[in-house]
């Protein structure tokens, strides 16, 4: 039997997406209201004197990742030993004159947590969720044209709430829309597509008209359809007569020949522009991306993008940028999906909550597919002061925000319902599964529902036989961690269909060939495909006594990060990435050296973990010291060379531990050590790590050199202490200065997951050879010298241009 779902359209909530750097201006109705904002922390717990006074601050804002690492109680290892607290933000407006009569509301993309809109000393609003988007409509509260306005926001990130780094305060966008009152809402209108062939595709457009007169309004519903390269493909016109305060609910079916499909090679995209015009006069437009599509889920076909089966190579991923916290700056959120792509990832599991509107937008249009989650809890707390005591209230408004905002994105697959809920078995929890699914399919019937099930530790008087009941709600089953139960649910369920909605980096292979050997397993999720802030240190691999049988789950005080990424919180790939890249076909051999272990000491490597490895061959001071070398591949033999010298040829076993993978003992030369894929008798691919010469100079490495004037826009600059052949010198770390002088500043790390003097310090040192330097414009057009050195190198300079 095949789920199937017919194809979608993808439209937005606000339009939003047209004032991203990427999607164009912003439409007229859509003010950005990001700038001249004065921002004051009531609470600062360990913070520096002085962070009481109002400060202006520009949106998207995160207090926290300013403020310093502190060990107080609060937040702890969860939140990556960053404070949270109160804080009030504070913005003046005037309304012009030709706003009378318009509607003005407030359109907050993600404020972290409990945010109370106040508005010329009344409050106006409370949303309590920290990641869903909310609107506020202000209109009766704002005074008169010409009259000062003073807005006010209340953010709470209180006590325990969160399992990782949250951020604190407005850290994703703000608009300031105004309407007539005769309007239309992005947010209540839906595109679907259907009978979509290589000839046709037939839109079903639903929206909505709001008539907020007090009379009845006869006017024209305006549609017109924009094809990926900006021509018009399609128009149609609806009549209505609408009587006053009403919204009349308008369906429209338009044809699109000869259809471009979005697919993940390129992601083609259309626009429907949409208009009403009353007495002559046009009162409201909207632009709404969507792209055409087909997805389809069966447990025999698997997962089908547009009739073919795609196997959903998968990361989950929280919301943070590293150094930049949680602010969801746009040219972040672009750098983010890239790097997935480029490091081979096609779909992406957003835990545990919705991403940035940003960050759809560009997913949509770089080609990676999403999950979009809803929940890490439902009744049942994870923490005492986490979402659960919003949840019966809150839980139906906060999916029902996701859906309307998110529905029309092309990249969005699946919707999640919640990640590891514990009362996902019981009855309250079938029950709260059956009303949330209800939600989104008031909303969406053309996508699946999910949700990530794991096994009983949470509640250890359940078996895995019960997890039926967490289940049978569910379209696609999300299982973490439970590969192991895979095929023996299929005998069971023969219609289920199952991914990998949490898998760990060293059972990436054991994963994969299960998901390629099944049609009804769609896919496997890595937690996690980058490193994130807080859960500080659950990847940690460290040496301790041979008799030591107590070993940390996380790590205290410095670490700060999560250390399970694929990618470092800077960009670059990990050793896992590169056994990654085997097992998902898109390398032929990588290899990776261990670090020689303590004498008297033993590793343990904890379970999202890998062992303390790198690929380099750099061991100065091991010399003769026996090197565990390992070699990722799928060819059947390796041979293994030191300095031209054949050391070695193994088999490559595929035991259950140790899939295409060859463990060879080195013992330390510098030189060259190359690894031979071997095939039939005969060599083939290779791959060589070179011991480097010393640390001769600072080599600087833009993302782009030429960016927008924006705050949003950013060039990521790769710092890199190279040797006389350009070679990244992975072992002689050091202090760098960073000096700038122009129009922008300079946000500075590295990637270790314990350096936290390195953490946005213009002093960082590198780690493996590098750091990261981010511009951020300040606004005005110009240049940006950037200039780092060393006390052993000379400086490095680079300039940065903004237009
Ligand atoms: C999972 C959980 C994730 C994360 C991970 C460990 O069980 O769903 O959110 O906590 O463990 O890092």
């Amino acid at each position: 039997m095949e789920y199937r779902y017919l194809t979608f359209l993808f439209l937005f909530w606000g339009s939003l997406a047209f004032c991203s750097i990427n999607a164009g201006e912003p439409a007229k109705r859509l003010i950005s209201f990001d700038d001249d904002w004065y921002f004051r922390l009531e609470n600062p717990g360990n913070a520096a004197d002085g962070q009481n006074d109002w400060s202006q601050v520009c949106i998207p804002h995160d207090w926290s990742v300013e403020l310093p690492f502190t060990e107080i109680p609060d937040g702890e290892v969860a939140t990556g030993h960053k404070a949270g607290g109160t804080a009030w933000y504070k913005k003046n407006f005037i309304l012009a004159y030709n706003d009378v009569d318009k509607f003005i509301t407030l359109c907050f993309d993600g404020v972290y947590m409990e945010s109370e809109i106040w508005l010329n000393g009344k409050k106006v609003f409370y949303h309590p969720n920290g990641y869903t988007p909310f609107r506020c409509d202000i209109t009766a509260f704002c005074n008169s044209s010409g009259v000062e306005n003073e807005l006010k926001v209340k953010v709470s990130n209180a006590g325990k709430n969160s399992r990782w780094y949250s951020g604190s305060g407005i850290y994703r966008h703000v608009w300031l829309m105004k309407t007539e009152r005769l309007h239309l809402d992005a947010g209540s209108t839906s595109i679907t597509t259907e009978n979509v062939s290589e000839d046709k595709a037939i839109l079903n457009i639903s929206t909505e008209v709001f008539n907020a007169t007090n009379r009845q309004i006869k006017g024209e519903l305006f549609f017109e359809i924009y094809g990926p390269s900006g021509e018009r493909v399609g128009k149609a016109k609806s009549i209505f007569i609408s009587l006053g305060n009403i919204k009349s609910t308008v369906y429209k079916n338009i044809i699109i020949n000869k259809p471009q499909w979005w697919n993940l090679e390129s992601p083609a995209l259309y626009k429907a522009k949409m208009y009403t015009k009353a007495a002559g006069k046009i009162t409201d437009v909207i632009e709404i991306p969507f792209g055409i599509r087909t997805i389809s889920f069966s447990a025999e076909k698997g997962f089908q993008l547009n009739g073919k089966t795609i196997k959903l190579k998968g990361g989950c991923i929280h919301h943070d940028n590293g150094l930049l916290g949680a602010a969801a700056i746009d040219r972040a959120e672009v750098r983010k999906v890239e790097l997935l792509k480029k490091n081979g990832f096609n779909a992406v599991r957003c835990a545990h909550n919705p991403p940035s509107e940003q960050f759809l937008n560009i997913c949509d249009s770089l080609g990676l597919l999403v999950i979009d989650e809803a929940f890490d809890q439902w009744q049942k707390p994870k923490n005492p002061n986490d979402y659960h005591r919003f949840f019966d209230e809150w839980s139906i408004p906060d999916v029902e925000s996701m859906v309307r905002r998110d529905r029309n994105h092309p990249s969005i697959i699946m919707w999640s319902i919640g990640n590891e809920i514990q009362e996902r078995a019981d009855s309250s929890g079938i029950q709260i599964a059956v009303k949330l699914k209800n939600e989104v399919r008031k909303l969406d019937k053309t996508r699946p529902i999910t949700a990530a099930v794991n096994e009983f530790w949470d509640n250890p008087q359940l078996k895995w036989n019960d997890s039926e009941r967490a289940f049978r709600n569910l379209d696609v089953c999300g299982y973490n961690y439970m590969w192991r139960e895979y095929e023996n649910d299929h005998r069971l369920y023969p219609h289920r269909i199952i991914f990998g909605s949490e898998s760990t980096a060293m059972e990436r292979a054991v994963n994969w060939d299960l998901v390629e050997s099944n049609p009804y397993i769609i896919g496997d999720f890595v937690w996690t495909a980058m490193d994130y802030l807080g859960e500080a240190g659950i990847a940690n691999t460290g040496y301790y006594s041979k008799n030591e049988t107590k070993f940390p789950q996380f790590m205290s005080y410095p670490w700060f990060n999560s250390w399970c990424g694929d990618i470092d919180i800077c960009g670059t790939p990990k050793p896992q990435s590169l056994y990654r890249d085997v097992v998902w076909h898109n390398s032929a051999i990588e290899m990776t050296v261990h670090a020689p272990e303590p004498d008297g000491k033993k590793e343990k490597v904890s379970y999202w973990g890998w062992p303390d490895e790198k690929a380099c061959w750099n061991w100065s001071g091991s010399e003769n010291k026996m090197l565990d070398v390992r070699v990722f591949t799928r060819y059947p033999f390796v041979r293994l060379y030191l300095n031209d010298l054949l050391l070695e040829e193994k088999i490559i076993r595929n035991t259950d531990k140790n899939r295409y993978t060859a463990t060879f003992k080195v013992p330390y030369q510098p030189g060259t050590l190359k690894a031979v894929g071997m095939m039939a008798g005969k060599p083939s691919d290779s791959i060589a790590l070179t011991t480097t010469g010393p640390v001769k100079a600072i080599r600087l490495k833009a993302d782009r050199t030429t960016i927008r004037a924006n705050r949003n826009d950013l060039a990521y600059v790769t710092v890199e202490l190279v040797d006389d052949k350009g070679n990244v010198v992975p072992d002689e770390d050091m202090e760098l200065a960073i000096w700038f002088k122009g129009e922008a500043k300079v946000i500075a790390g590295n990637a270790s997951p314990t350096d936290m003097k390195s953490f946005r310090s213009l002093k960082p040192f590198t780690y493996q050879g590098r750091a990261l330097a981010i511009v951020q414009p300040e606004g005005r057009p110009g240049k940006l010298t950037l200039e780092v050195s060393s006390r052993k190198t000379g400086t490095a300079t680079l300039d940065i241009l903004m237009y």
